[in-house]
């Protein structure tokens, strides 16, 4: 691994393979940036050279974060740096569509570890790094997903509630120690994420029009910077949305998500 000695300023980024978490990395990189860019496929060291086009210093990492190990490799890389870590963006994380009386339950075992515990074992190294240096920037991932229930795909829904409470308590936390979290919301977004989820035969299959993963990247990296608790990514319909969602009973919510969500064969 290379080791990187400029002073510029240096920010994490998982999930920066492809997706939200390449877009967001891609603004880092415009903006002056050098990264550790993580993924769990060889994909990552494709984005990693992409990236370096923007004249910064890119370290790639390939780790498996629903695994213990593989957060602890990503860590090493940042500490490997031997630079203070001036941002870190946690936003690797998958969905699992269907019936929950036919998904697998290992899978979504897994897929608690990834988009729960990999938050929780990697913040933990970031909060007390930043806050030993008094400053700061963490965003945090989490979805509109997170202010309803989510049937067909019954773990993911609750994993991003997680997601969005866990950094809306570290953010009231961490403000004494001059380190700033904010919370991204993206709605239904034009990714990967819901042919990976097994997802292409229902609502949110190639049909649907989601929302540009240059949009939300964009509003997650001006709300983390502006210093803002959450951000909803999205259009002003998902914005719209994301508000009535305060007020429509969960049962409601629920029958509406099941609706778009199961698959129609
Ligand atoms: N797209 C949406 O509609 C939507 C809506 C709300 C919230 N979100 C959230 O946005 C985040 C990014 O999703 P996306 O839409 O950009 O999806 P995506 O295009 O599928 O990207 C997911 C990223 O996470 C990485 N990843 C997946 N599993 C991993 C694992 N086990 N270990 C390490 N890295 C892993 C992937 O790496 P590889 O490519 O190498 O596998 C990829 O870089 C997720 O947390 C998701 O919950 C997405």
């Amino acid at each position: 691994m290379s080791s990187l000695a400029t002073p510029r300023p240096l920010a994490l980024v998982t999930g920066a393979s492809s997706g939200i978490g390449y877009e967001l990395a891609l603004l880092f990189a415009i903006n002056g940036f050098d990264l550790v860019a993580t993924g769990r496929s060889g994909k990552i060291d494709t984005a990693a050279a992409d990236l370096a086009r923007y004249g910064g210093e890119v370290v790639p990492v390939r780790a498996d974060l629903a695994e213990a190990d593989g957060v602890e490799t990503v860590w090493r890389a940042v500490e490997q740096t031997g630079r203070f870590l001036d941002v870190a963006v946690l936003n690797a994380g998958r969905s699992i569509g269907g019936a929950f009386l036919d998904t697998d339950l290992d899978d979504e075992l897994s897929l608690i570890e990834l988009n729960v515990t990999s938050v929780v074992h990697l913040a933990k190294h970031v909060a007390r790094h930043m806050a030993a240096g008094q400053r700061g920037r963490i965003l945090i991932t989490s979805s509109l997903s997170a202010t309803l229930p989510t049937p067909y795909e019954t773990v993911y829904g609750p994993s991003r509630a997680f997601t969005r409470m866990f950094a809306l308590g570290l953010r009231e936390e961490l403000k004494e120690h001059g380190v700033s979290v904010t919370t991204l919301m993206p709605g239904a977004t034009d990714s990967d994420f819901h042919a990976r989820a097994g997802m292409d035969d229902t609502a949110f299959g190639p049909g649907m029009k989601k929302n540009s993963r240059k949009d939300v990247a964009r509003q997650g990296f001006l709300a983390l910077m502006n210093g803002h608790a959450e951000v909803v990514g999205g259009d002003p319909s998902t914005k719209r949305t994301a508000l009535k969602n305060r007020f429509l009973p969960e049962t409601l919510k629920a029958a509406r998500h099941a609706r778009m969500a199961r698959p129609r064969s």
